[in-house]
């Protein structure tokens, strides 16, 4: 009898482990996919700032071209040609050549240099052309755009300004976990977002507790609550490009407000310009590290990748969960961002958080003028410095 009622007990328990792992781990919260009109998009995106703002942006892996190989990439509205010569190092160029315009990406890779599939012109990584194999001369101007490239964190990144101007500033130490860490992930997705929206995410605290305040967890809602406290910092000087956003996410019960000792969490999010955000997340059940890349591929349309990183001791269950309350949150505001538009001049109130102030430090990624950074200046110079 006895030996019935353990059994019984043990196949319930079962049963409900793995209710809750499906729940929690395949189920997932999954992204709210919307079927664009590509006419109404153009008036969403009217009145929104540049698409392509100034910085360093990710192509992709390293891995992605091997030595003697070249792909085509798409960002900042352009196809572009990576390729990576025999001595290892990348050259991006602009992928349409300039003798007759062929696309170079569908070359191969000679020595150092990318040959054109047309006429086999050679071109450095530099952009210029090397060599014309039917010709004695190469004229002065047989040169597409090579982008100033770097490999970082595994990744290939490149320096995009509006006017040409040199890089500002570089990705040099800003990750140093990288290489300690053991690489868990890779996740890729394509949104219809600007990315301003997702800067200004961290200076709108007043969105948390209505759209952050739920876990993954089925059922949890009804018995706790997450409650944030937020503040995000703006570099100056020398580390003006960067902005540090903390969010200490605190689990309290519903009814009573008590604090739930060890089952809260701390995130520190560091902006690195416009393409990168690094998520540092340590919590009671392990860190993780999460570098987040934002390539623009056009207006409003966003591609955003994941690399998800966490110590070797951090358990494999702990990071998948970590990453699943993350992404579930990501999910919920992707799925404003995508149906909203932008207003240079918002009404805000006490309580909102320092979005104009966000808006201040953005618009430095601009080389163009606009409502959009006149009135957040504005707005800055006459309010105090932690109020809206
Ligand atoms: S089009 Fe490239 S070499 Fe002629
Ligand atoms: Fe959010």
């Amino acid at each position: 009898m006895v030996l019935k009622i353990v059994l019984i007990l043990s196949l319930l328990v079962l049963v409900a482990v793995a209710t809750l792992y499906v729940l929690i781990f395949v189920k997932g919260k999954k992204r709210v996919r919307i079927a664009f009109d590509k006419e109404y998009e153009k008036i969403r995106a009217k009145d929104y700032p540049p698409a392509f703002p100034n910085g360093w942006f990710s192509l992709g892996e390293s891995s992605m071209v091997k030595k003697g190989e070249v792909v085509e990439v798409d960002a900042f509205g352009q196809k572009l040609a990576v390729f990576r010569g025999q001595n290892g190092e990348v050259g991006v160029l602009d992928v349409y050549c300039p003798h007759l315009n062929a696309n170079l990406a569908d070359g191969c890779v000679k020595g150092n240099n990318l040959v054109c599939p047309f006429h086999a012109w050679e071109f450095k990584t530099n952009g210029k052309c090397a060599h014309i194999p039917y010709a004695d001369k190469v004229p002065h101007n047989a040169e597409t755009k090579g982008w100033t490239v770097k490999e970082d964190w595994g990744l290939i990144l490149v320096w995009y300004h509006s006017e040409g101007e040199a890089p500002s500033w570089t990705t040099d130490g800003c990750v140093p976990e990288v290489a300690d860490y053991k690489f868990h992930l890779k996740t890729s997705d394509v949104l219809r977002i600007h990315l301003q929206d997702f800067a200004e995410n961290g200076a709108d605290y007043a969105h948390f507790a209505y759209v952050h305040d739920l876990l993954t967890i089925p059922w949890a809602h009804h018995i706790v609550d997450v409650k944030h406290t937020l503040n995000i910092q703006f570099g100056e000087g020398e580390k003006k490009h960067t902005a540090w956003f903390t969010d200490q996410a605190d689990l309290v019960w519903k009814k009573s407000g008590k604090l739930i000792p060890h089952a809260g969490g701390h995130a520190t999010v560091t902006y690195y310009g416009p393409g990168f955000l690094v998520f540092r997340f340590n919590t009671e059940i392990g860190k993780m590290l999460l570098v987040k890349t934002f390539t623009p591929l056009g207006p409003l349309k966003v591609k955003m990748e994941d690399y998800v990183y966490a110590p070797k001791s951090t358990w494999k269950i702990a990071v998948k969960y970590l990453l699943g309350e993350a992404s579930a949150q990501f999910h919920d505001d992707i799925a404003i961002w995508e149906k909203k538009n932008f207003a240079a001049r918002p009404v805000l109130v006490k309580g909102d958080g320092p979005i104009m102030k966000m808006r201040a430090w953005y618009s430095q990624f601009y080389s163009q003028k606009g409502d959009w950074a006149k009135h957040a200046h504005a707005a800055v110079a006459v309010l105090p410095v932690n109020e809206n």
